[in-house]
């Protein structure tokens, strides 16, 4: 069985994608050192897959531990790297906090697996790269926009040090998923997202609406130049998402790659309005939102939904689950959570 190290493994996305890993018959260790994440979440993982996965408390700031833990797990396959902070106004007010999360980590660990002779890469990184893009949808050969916080920042950066490590690193294959906006939870409830604090995001932040923890969801502007006013975006279902980390993983693995690095978009290649999300959610959850629109929300970019081409043809995966099931997924995860 191929051991495959899952950084970030009991978040949002790192917990989805060790239940596919665990389920496609890898060997799963964990790393995560709970700053926004619960120990609790290994339950549910072994509830929907049968398997523990071995789970290693660690801060990868703290280099020696962490040195420590690539000698005690030599033998790996492979790493699929979340660990990571997200909070785009958070990384505007803390960059340094978001520079050193996200990026001396990753030297860290390159550091420690840079000589090995087979080691695949994956590696977590967002549609924020490509900013406003000129033209939809957007397909990987959009340029690069000069980030406007630190959080894209990094993701941006982390990517080059990837490129750059993979193209010396004899060993060392990379694969960099720029995800659209991962929404959602697994269909056993047993494991979801768990916000810290009032949600940034727009799906977490209905169902708290609608579950009676938020007054009011508030709409940020509806004179965007859309349909209805309001902006777009790319949502997938966050086990699709998992999914294609799997796919993407079996292609280093089984050697298939054209290069040392490559990226691909991960996403639905639909666009949704927020009012299209909250009318499904009131689809599926048969109840009214409570909902007002307010200012815009600055940096919002327009408009971002993926071409899928490449990740479609190349990688060999496709997002199944439509924007209802997806938001019935988060409407039971939500419901579980605040009646256990
Ligand atoms: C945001 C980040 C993105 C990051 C991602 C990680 C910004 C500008 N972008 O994506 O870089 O990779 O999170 O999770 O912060 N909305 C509301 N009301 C709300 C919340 C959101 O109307 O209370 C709207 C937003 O204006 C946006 C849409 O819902 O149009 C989606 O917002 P969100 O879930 O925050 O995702 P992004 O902004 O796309």
């Amino acid at each position: 069985m191929k051991k495959i190290v899952v950084t970030g493994g009991l978040g949002y996305i790192g917990s989805h994608t060790v239940v596919e890993l665990q389920l496609a018959g890898f060997e799963v260790i964990i790393i995560d050192n709970l700053s926004n994440a619960s120990e609790a979440v290994l339950q549910g993982i072994k509830n929907i897959t049968g398997t523990l996965p071995t789970f290693e408390k660690l801060d990868l700031r703290d280099k020696q531990t962490t040195i420590s833990f690539f000698k005690k797990y030599e033998d790996i396959s492979g790493i699929i790297h979340f660990a990571a902070s997200k909070a785009v106004g958070e990384s505007v007010t803390n960059p340094l906090l978001y520079y050193e999360n996200n990026l001396s980590t990753l030297i860290t660990i390159l550091k420690q697996i840079q000589h090995k002779k087979n080691i695949s890469f994956i590696f977590s990184s967002s549609c924020t790269v490509y900013g406003q893009a000129e033209t939809m949808p957007i397909s990987e050969n959009a340029p690069i926009q000069q980030a406007y916080s630190p959080y894209g920042n990094t993701k941006q950066i982390g990517e080059e040090i990837l490129k750059d490590t993979a193209k010396i690193a004899e060993g060392l294959q990379v694969i960099s998923l720029r995800y659209f906006n991962p929404i959602g939870a697994h269909e056993s409830a047993e494991i979801g997202e768990l916000p810290n604090g009032i949600p940034q995001n727009l799906v977490p932040f209905i169902t708290q609406t609608a579950i009676g923890l938020r007054k009011q969801l508030s709409v940020f502007g509806n004179d965007y130049p859309t349909e209805d006013g309001t902006c777009i975006r790319d949502y997938i279902h966050v086990v699709d998402l998992a999914k294609a980390h799997v796919t993407a993983l079996k292609r280093l693995l089984e050697k298939m790659n054209k290069t040392s690095f490559e990226v691909f978009n991960i996403g639905t290649g639909k666009g949704s309005s927020v009012l299209e999300v909250i009318e499904s959610f009131e689809r599926v959850s048969h109840q009214k939102l409570n909902y007002k629109i307010v200012d815009r929300r600055e940096g919002d970019v327009i408009s971002a939904y993926a071409d899928t081409t490449k990740a479609n043809t190349i990688l060999g995966w496709k997002a199944t689950s439509t924007l209802d099931e997806a938001m019935l997924s988060a409407w039971k995860w939500e419901q579980k959570i605040r009646t256990k």
